[in-house]
Order: C-alpha cells, then structure tokens, then sequence
C-alpha cells in the first residue's frame, strides 16, 4: 500500500442545496430525514437492514438472520432466505403495470423498440427456456458477451432466472480476454451476437468469440447462442452454436424461476487489480439486489413517472445494477443505447433525452468533458425540461464540467448526484442524495445511510476532519463482493489487509473531508490507472506488452493526468533491438505495440504515449522508480531525490523520447 497523506489540493466552497420544491416531493427529504436513516442504523444496525430487506424484496423463503459475521472477511446477508433476482424484477410487476414500458431502446441508426414489463417477462422466460434445453442449470456460468440491446438485458435476467451466473464482457474486450475470462470462470455457454453497430459502423462479435475459442481452454462451452443483429454472414459450428431466433422458437413463454440461496452468487465481474490477473468480482442474489432498489429510491429519488436513463454499458457494474437490475426491480421505464454520444453528432445524448423526456441521467465525467470539447452550447438546441436529476459516476469530476453539466444540461435546476462507488461495492457508496444533500462541484459529498465510510492513516488510525488519507469501510454492507471468484485469499488479502488487522474493508482509493465532512475523492492508491472511468491495471498493460517476446525487453505503464479521460496510459518500453532511430521508426513501432496491446486486452488499453529508452529507471536493487516514469510521463522537472538510482543518464534519453 503506497503511504503519505493526501492533501487536497482542490478548494471548492461553492454550495448548492436542493430547492425547497425538490426537497418537498424527495424520498428522502431533507437532511433530518437522511440523519434519521443514518441513527436507525446506528442504532440497529442489523434491524436496519432487515427491516429493508423485508421492504423490498420478494421472498421466495423468508431470511431469520440478518447478517453473519462468523468468518470475516466473508460476510453472509440474510442467508437462510430464498429469493429469485428475475422475479424480484419482472413477475411482481405482472399484475401491477404490466403494460408499463419497461425499455425504451434506441438503435445506433436511431430506430427506436419499446417492450412492456409484461412481454419482458415473456422474453426473458422464452430465453431462460432455452437455456434450460441446452442442459444449463442453476450454478453453471454463462458469459455473456452482447452489445447494449433489450436482448442483453434479456440473457441476463434469464441467467438469474434459472439461477446460472452470468459474467458480462464489455464487448470492447479482445478474444484473449475473453479466454481468459471463460476459462476463469469455468463457464459452459457463451450469449452473444454477431455484431453490433457503434457510430454507424459495424462491429464484429461473434468471430471475436470463436478466436478466443482458438486460443484454447475453453472446451468447457458446449453452447454458443448468437444474437442475430447485423446479419453479416458469419460461421456456425454446428451442435454448438444456435441463432438466439432459432433457440427460443416454441419455448414457451413462462418459465418457473428456480429459488436460490440470497448469498448464491448472482453475477461474476471481472475488474482489474494490481497484478497483471483481473479478478472475478463475486456478487450475491439478495444484498445485491437490495442495493439496486435502495440506492433507485435514494440516490436517483425513483418515481414511477421516471424515465430513466444509465448510459453505461451492461459490461461495466454500473450497466449490471444500473441498467439490468437497479431500474427493473423498482418498476421504472428505462432508456437503453446502442449507439455513441458523437453519431451522427455531440447532440445525441440532448436529443435523446428530449425525445423519450429523460427525467432521471446518469453518465461519465469524460463523456462530459467530451461533450463540452465537442459542443458545449448543443445541449441549448434541445428542449432538456424533462430532466430533474443529473448524475456522475466512474472518476472524480472537475469542478469546472460539474458546472457546465448544472448549468448547461441541468439548466440550473437539477440536482447532481456524484456518486462514488466501485464494481466491488455492488453499488453507490458515498453520494448526495438529490433532496437532502446541499452539493459541492467536485464532492461525492456524505456516505449513505448504513455505509461507515471513514478516511484513514497507513496504522488504521482516522485522520479526522479536513485530512486526507486511505478511504476504508468500516462495516459490512448487504452489497458488498463475497469473495474474488476462485480466489478467496486473494480477496482477503486485497480487501481486508493485515495493514488493518482485516477489519476495514480496503477501497484502494485516496481521499479527503473537506470541515463539512464531504468526501473528496482523490484517486487510486494503487496500480490501478481510471482512464475515461475504466479500470486498468498498470502491470496488466506491461505484462501485454512483455508477452510481445519478439519485440519487447522490458516495459512498465504509468498514468498521466488528461483533460479529457482522467487519466492516460503511459509505457516506457526497452525494445529487444535497437532503439528506434528516428521519430519515424518510433511511431511505426509505437502503433505496432498499440496494436498488440488492442489484441492482448482490448482497445481501451492501448497506450496513449509509448516512449522507447535503452534501460528504465533503477535503483541499485533494480526496483524500477515509477515516480521518476510519472514526472517524465507528465512533462514536469525532475526535483525529486535521484540519488538512489543506479542510471541518472536514462531520464534525459526518457525525456526526450517523444
Ligand atoms: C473506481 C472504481 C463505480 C462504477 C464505475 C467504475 C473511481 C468511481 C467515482 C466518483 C471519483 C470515482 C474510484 C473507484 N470512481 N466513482 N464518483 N468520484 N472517483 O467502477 O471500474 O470498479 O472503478 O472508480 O477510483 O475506486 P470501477
């Protein structure tokens, strides 16, 4: 764990509390009504969550214990009851509002589908069927590598209804990741399509999936159902793949849901850490789901005349509890999207929102500051009165995007919600709750009701308020990983160190209170890069970059700050062969690597700046010194102390490699 104190360094004083109209018609009403939540569970902590539990979730088999602490880190939440995810999302609102819309889907080519909750469910159980028929049962893991579509939603829930956990891969992820993914997780069926289009260009899935096949591991898959999107032509083998068209053609269109365990593991999610492995993020049916519904209530303030829209995609956490199941299980009309926010134009996003009146908004700060870069006054050219809350997750954002994102887009009037929270909390965390809340450009403000969030020295010690340090968790919460699939010492080792005697759950970001107690986070603590709100793990990158034997001797990945996606990927590389002569030769090579690095892990990886030197920089004992890697990577002096470093002459070659 890196050590020192983080010092703010922003000073942000500007408040902005919710409007007293707002504040009136809020779930959760002004700050005595948060307080009050907060001293219930201060009080009853368990009571606390029992009590919401039962609110709820639909229990198949009502729970008696809230929450088992016998073997920490590995909690259990209500783990005698039984419970189905999908019908917690779909059958309760059968005889409620079963011709509510419950997404509105919008092609990349703007052609727009809308399904009921009611033939939702229908689909959902045509498709369970299906897998059924294939021999998938309750336990099996099913991956799921699909492009953002009513379909996606549909596989996943159809997982959940037969009680299969289903691993999502973000569908910019190359076939060696996906290898590596289904071979993790032991999976036995792979969902996908045969392409899907982006920006008004097609892209292929399928084919990616039979190349991670030629990779090989992966025997255990005996079913491959293919979405037909594009209706490119593209190879079927046959006994093992089948049209997802063909596969539910006279299924019937009820499937009983099959009742787990809360604690049986819903989803697995693969996430990078700070080894080259990413870790399969385990996740449970019941405190999960909970999660979903309380953070829909509290944190987006969800009335059922809402439309809401998440626009991440079903690959991230926040398109499994945001776009799958958070919205479905409280009932609510949601917007999903094929497409990108630049196609054909930076309105797409304004114009969305307008059409299907969005009323509830939920994004990234870089595709903010890449709207701003791409037309900071379209949004004026839209009709944006829909809206009532706007909201940020993934990366701290800047105050100056934050501003323009309330001004321009929430026209002043909307409440943002800046929430922070990880794949492995299941769920937001800290954020301000849009009718209690008064906001500050940049905060993720107070932790909700339930979450002992706590800002910490390397003893474990509280720094107090106006201090930065390491953000902890001090107590379980219901939505929290259950363990890194396959890898339980993994998960305690990384999420319950030693440092703190394994009582404070480990979030690997620093940050600070500002005299308010708002939180402020300042970034990862570890190696682990946010580029454009995307997780990356520094040695994941240079181990792709090593396993390019022919080309590279040595590499190591750092970030830099970016104005657009938070942070860059950096790689200083010592090439087998000579360094390249001129800036020419460099940036043949450079692409190459870049390429390399697409196929190893996937697009988003793809180093920004590649520099090539004859060595990196090393102390006597051959550590490579990254803060020296960081300032060049930057473009500041050096000041720091150099006098451990066994080749000072390789920095000014550094330097000057780009
Ligand atoms: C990391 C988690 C949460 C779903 C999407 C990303 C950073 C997340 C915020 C925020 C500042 C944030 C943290 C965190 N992060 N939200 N509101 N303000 N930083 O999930 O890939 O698991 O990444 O994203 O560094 O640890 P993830």
């Amino acid at each position: 764990m890196s050590s020192g104190t983080i010092e703010s360094v922003l000073h942000e004083d500007r408040l902005f509390p919710p409007s007293a109209a707002f504040v009136k018609q809020a779930n959760i009403s002004g700050m005595a009504a948060y307080q009050a939540l907060c001293d219930e569970a201060g009080r009853d902590f368990e009571g606390f969550w029992a009590r919401l539990a039962r609110e709820e979730l639909l229990w198949q088999k009502p729970f008696t214990k809230t929450l088992d602490e016998t073997n920490p880190p590995f909690f259990k939440w209500f783990h005698d009851g039984e419970l189905n995810a999908s019908y917690n999302c779909l059958d309760r609102h059968l005889k409620t509002q079963p011709d509510k819309v419950a997404i509105i889907f919008e092609a990349d080519d703007g052609k727009q589908t809308t399904i009921t909750y009611k033939a939702l469910y229908h689909e959902v159980c045509k498709f369970a069927n299906a897998l059924k028929s294939r021999g998938i049962a309750k336990g099996d893991r099913v991956i799921v590598y699909m492009p953002m579509s009513i379909e996606a939603v549909v596989a996943m829930q159809a997982c959940a209804r037969i009680g299969a956990t289903h691993s999502v891969v973000f569908g910019g992820f190359s076939a060696k990741s996906l290898q590596e993914r289904i071979i993790d997780a032991g999976a036995v069926a792979v969902i996908t399509a045969d392409g899907q289009y982006r920006g008004g260009k097609e892209i292929a899935l399928k084919p990616v999936i039979d190349e991670s096949f030629t990779l090989g591991g992966c025997e255990g898959i005996k079913s491959v159902f293919v979405y037909k999107r594009t209706g490119t032509n593209i190879p079927m083998t046959a006994g093992r793949d089948i049209w997802w068209q063909d596969a539910i053609k006279g299924q019937p269109d009820t499937c009983d849901p099959v009742w787990v365990n809360a604690e049986h593991p819903l989803f697995i999610l693969y996430t990078s850490g700070s080894t080259g492995k990413p870790k399969g993020v385990q996740h449970s049916t019941g405190g999960y789901l909970l999660w979903c519904m309380l953070t829909m209530r509290w944190t987006f303030d969800y009335k059922p005349q809402d439309v809401f829209w998440c626009t991440a995609d079903v690959g991230w956490v926040t398109g499994h509890s945001y776009v799958c199941y958070g919205p479905l299980a409280v009932g609510a009309t949601e917007v999903v999207f094929e497409g990108v926010p630049t196609y054909p134009d930076a309105g797409r996003f304004w114009k969305l929102i307008q059409d299907h009146k969005v009323t509830t908004f939920y994004t990234a700060p870089t595709a903010i500051r890449s709207l701003i870069k791409a037309g900071g006054d379209l949004p004026k050219k839209y009709d944006l009165s829909s809206l009532r809350i706007l909201g940020t997750v993934g990366e701290p954002i800047n105050p100056e995007a934050w501003m323009w994102y309330h001004e321009t887009v929430g026209g002043g009037r909307c409440p943002i919600v800046d929430t922070w929270w990880q794949t492995e909390t299941g769920g937001h965390m800290i954020t301000p709750l849009p009718g209690a809340t008064a906001t500050k450009p940049g905060s993720a403000t107070l932790p909700l009701p339930g979450v002992i969030a706590d800002i910490v020295d390397e003893t474990g010690a509280s720094v107090g308020k106006g201090k930065g340090g390491i953000l902890v968790i001090k107590r379980p919460w219901p939505a929290m990983i259950r363990t890194i699939w396959g890898d339980p010492e993994r998960f305690k080792k990384t999420y319950y160190p030693e440092d703190f005697q394994g009582k404070y759950y480990l979030a690997g970001d620093g940050a600070t209170t500002d005299m308010d107690g708002y939180f402020r986070i300042m970034g990862r603590i570890d190696d682990v890069l946010n580029v454009s709100g995307h997780r990356l793990g520094t040695m994941e990158i240079e181990s792709a970059l090593v396993a390019n034997s022919a080309l590279v001797a040595e590499a190591a990945v750092v970030g830099r700050p970016d104005d657009l996606t938070g942070e860059a990927v950096c790689a200083f590389v010592v090439l087998k062969g000579e360094r390249p002569a001129t800036a020419e030769a460099a940036k043949k090579i450079a692409d190459e690597l870049r390429n390399w690095v697409g196929k190893e892990i996937g697009a988003i990886a793809k180093p920004r700046d590649i520099r090539f030197g004859d060595n990196l920089p090393k102390t006597r004992s051959g550590k490579i010194m990254r803060r020296l890697l960081r300032s060049i990577a930057k473009g500041e002096e050096i000041t720091q102390d150099i006098s451990t470093l066994e080749n000072p002459a390789i920095l000014e070659q550094l330097k000057h490699s780009l």
